[in-house]
């Protein structure tokens, strides 16, 4: 009786336990849904997220059973400055460096716009969680409303218009952030050191909870709507921000803001990634820099950009789209003006991951995001050539219990085809490139190259 007892109140401590599902996923967010306007419901999941309400994920024995870990291999020079400000004696070598994702399901930008929530967004069980899209100066973004579900398609349509505190806020938040981080670390460390048994040791051996997860944290970066010159602010965000990130975003695909979507073409876009990489030569660590596409690219426009696309270590595939697909079939707010998102946009994100991984013969690091709703679909995402994915609509619908789904549902699909770890999946779809892929990382594990991992 009492065993049973203490296994229930252990229940409720997991994130992936069947109370903590039943309440979050069944109850409260279809509650928020149905009363709340949808940005006032967003707001109050991210305010329950940060003060703690969401519990910590709890690998299933499923997930234990493959590898779900996976590098982003990059090279950048960093500013290694010998302590004197004035010479121009730095030493800025040109190095190999690799980035581990824990787990390939991360939050796509736009849910936690000014990192409000990093760690317990990552204690949900999100591998890595994108924050922003950050702005230099504060701005407020579109009138209000600005966000409309489409419940009947699952979809929903937006047009915030980059509502973001601005960097400072932002700088404070992630500045808070690293310092919990490394402060949680250290005292794990001396209570792994430690043999005096304190209540807290005791409590935590009866109704054990997960550490706080370590996920890695992306920032997605864009321009105040009045800046004419939007280079500048992109330069001024990653000085600002990018030492605190693990890697960064350079977004130029929201159809809400006038004209930015005019920087993806290729002249455009090759003159402000060359101004990013400059800015990120100027950081202390390094931190490799992405592009977020959009899903509205036509072949050519997608051709075009390749040898552009090759400069940065990695791209986000794909936003929002501007287009209504006639499959829809949600009564209301199907010609409020904005970026639909969520399952009306799977496949053809999916097609653009294809045909991107495909024009890059597979040396392209690619973050797969649109409609991701299940463990198959981050799946068919990673065939199709991404070698992560995110998702946010999702969350909408079903809450955040949702991670630990897809989690686990991808870890089952995994193991019952025989796929050990994600290089088993990536790119898949595509034969002559997988198994020259494959040959690939074959010779490198033998030749064990000299890549460092970026801690
Ligand atoms: C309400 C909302 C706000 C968003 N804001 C941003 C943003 O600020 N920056 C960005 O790069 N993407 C933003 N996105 C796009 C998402 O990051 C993602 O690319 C897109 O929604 C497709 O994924 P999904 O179908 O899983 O939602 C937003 C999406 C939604 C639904």
């Amino acid at each position: 009786m009492l065993r049973q007892g203490f296994r229930s109140l252990r229940t409720l401590t997991g994130k992936s336990s069947e109370i903590y599902h039943r309440v979050s996923d069944q109850v409260v967010t279809p509650l928020l849904r149905r009363y709340l306007d949808p940005e006032v419901a967003h707001n109050v999941a991210l305010d329950f997220a940060r003060k703690g309400f969401a519990l910590r994920h709890r690998p299933s024995p499923m997930e234990d059973r493959v590898n779900v870990k996976i590098s982003m291999s990059f090279d950048t020079t960093i500013h290694e400055s010998n302590g004197d400000n004035n010479s121009s004696n730095s030493n800025n070598e040109n190095k190999r460096f690799a980035l581990q994702f824990p787990n390939p399901i991360g939050l796509a930008a736009g849910f936690d716009k000014d990192g409000e929530a990093i760690q317990p967004l990552m204690d949900m069980g999100f591998g890595f969680v994108e924050i922003g899209t950050v702005t230099p100066k504060p701005q407020p973004g579109n009138p209000k409303p600005r966000m409309f579900r489409l419940a009947d398609d699952l979809g929903i349509i937006n047009r915030y218009g980059f509502n973001s505190k601005g960097a400072d806020a932002v700088e404070e938040n992630v500045k808070a952030f690293r310092q919990t981080q490394l402060r949680e670390s250290s005292e794990l460390e001396s209570k792994d050191g430690s043999s005096i048994m304190s209540f807290q040791s005791i409590a935590t051996a009866v109704f054990p909870t997960p550490k706080p997860a370590q996920g890695l944290l992306g920032i997605n970066i864009g321009k105040n709507k009045t800046t004419e010159d939007a280079k500048t602010d992109y330069v001024k965000n990653i000085l600002q921000l990018g030492s605190y990130a693990d890697y960064l975003v350079i977004n130029i695909s929201s159809p809400n803001t006038p004209n930015l979507r005019d920087l993806q073409k290729a002249q455009a876009m090759g003159e402000l990634i060359q101004a990013c990489l400059e800015a990120r030569k100027r950081l202390s660590k390094p931190v490799p820099l992405l592009v977020k596409l959009s899903p509205d690219l036509t072949t050519e426009e997608l051709k075009s950009m390749v040898p552009v696309l090759r400069l940065v270590d990695g791209v986000v595939v794909t936003n929002t789209t501007n287009q209504r697909p006639k499959e829809l079939v949600s009564k209301h707010h199907v010609e409020e003006m904005g970026g639909l998102s969520g399952a009306p946009i799977k496949d053809k994100s999916t097609e653009v991951i294809r045909q991107l991984y495909k024009e890059m013969n597979g040396n392209v690091f690619i973050v797969g995001v649109g409609g991701i709703g299940s463990g198959e679909d981050a799946y068919e995402k990673l065939k199709a050539g991404a070698s992560v994915v995110q998702l946010y609509s999702l969350m909408v619908y079903d809450g955040p219990g949702c991670v630990s789904r897809i989690r686990h549902d991808l870890a089952t699909i995994m193991d019952q085809r025989g796929h050990k770890c994600l290089e088993d999946i990536i790119g898949r779809d595509h034969e002559e490139i997988f198994w020259r892929k494959q040959q690939e990382r074959h010779e490198m594990s033998l030749s064990k190259e000299n890549t460092m991992i970026v801690e």
